[in-house]
């Protein structure tokens, strides 16, 4: 018998994560010898209740709100990619060593090329609506696509200055964009992506003008609560393609799943159902 594998997703609340339903789908599917939870951890006390379940024989965790940040220290070593993001999503006991990731950028391209078959990143910018950890996941995804241009824009406009500071180093490739400039490039994008709260259940919608967006331009919100949001409804009622949020939630359980249980777990439409419904 293989060794039993526990992983967890913590949080603080945690009830609403639909995390243990993708895990646990992907365990009894695969038939593996393994667990996984969702604990909450108030942050006040998140490494030393973490010693504690490592202690236990866990072995995985993801993290949600508010402890992306938070387990940064926590970490013995850290991926590039969740340094580059500056936030832990994934992390993974090794013999005895604690290494944090992050699968969200990993997630976000999954996604689109699964969903958008040849997907051309190349022939024009995209436009990155927001600046919070999912856009620093985001620009950094699509800048490993080679996308010539990649604009950024927030309704605080620091952000959006600090994010393309900050993943620009040696390029520059992200340009930050005014919040009410925004329509304004909207010509050159041939991707644009919403990563703010807006359009979210119970949140104001996010209005842009598709009568001035490039022809032939993809259109993804990564909301996923409504799956059609108002955003994604006027794209489509302008013409547009457009991909739902819920892929880059389940993707990035694929790369986590992966690192812990060794398997490629399958994202199909029972599992997309299965989540769909539990929102
Ligand atoms: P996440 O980790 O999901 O990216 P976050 O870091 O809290 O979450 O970022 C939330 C994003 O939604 C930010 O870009 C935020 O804009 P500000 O930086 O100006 O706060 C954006 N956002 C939230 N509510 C918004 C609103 N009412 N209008 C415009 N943008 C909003």
């Amino acid at each position: 018998m293989s060794e039993f594998i526990k992983a967890a997703v913590i949080g603080h609340p945690i009830s609403h994560s639909k995390s243990p339903i993708i895990h646990n789908h992907w365990i009894e599917k695969y038939a593996l010898n393994g667990s996984y939870e969702a604990i909450d951890i108030h942050p006040d006390n998140l490494s030393a209740e973490l010693d504690k379940l490592i202690a236990q024989g866990y072995s995985g965790f993801n993290f949600t709100l508010p402890h992306k940040e938070l387990v940064l220290p926590y970490c013995d070593e850290l991926e590039q990619i969740a340094e580059v993001i500056g936030a832990v999503n994934c992390l993974s006991v090794k013999d005895g060593k604690k290494i944090g990731s992050n699968t969200d950028s990993y997630g976000f391209l999954a996604n689109l090329t699964h969903q958008k078959q040849g997907i051309d990143f190349q022939g024009g910018a995209a436009l990155v609506i927001g600046a919070g950890g999912a856009a620093r996941a985001i620009v950094s995804a699509l800048m490993s696509t080679r996308m010539p241009r990649i604009y950024v824009t927030n309704r605080t406009f620091e952000k959006a200055q600090k994010l393309a500071d900050e993943l620009n180093m040696f390029t520059d490739l992200i340009v930050p964009v005014a919040w009410d400039k925004k329509d304004q490039v909207l010509d050159q994008c041939t991707l644009i992506v919403n990563t703010t709260s807006l359009g979210m259940d119970g949140e104001p919608d996010l209005e842009i003008d598709f009568g001035r967006l490039s022809k032939g331009a993809l259109v993804n919100d990564i909301v996923y609560a409504p799956l059609q949001t108002k955003f994604l409804k006027d794209a489509q009622a302008s013409g547009f393609e457009t991909v739902t949020g819920i892929g880059m939630l389940l993707y990035q359980a694929q790369q986590a799943f992966r690192k812990w249980f060794h398997v490629n777990p399958e994202v199909d439409e029972e599992l997309t159902q299965k989540v769909l419904a539990q929102i």
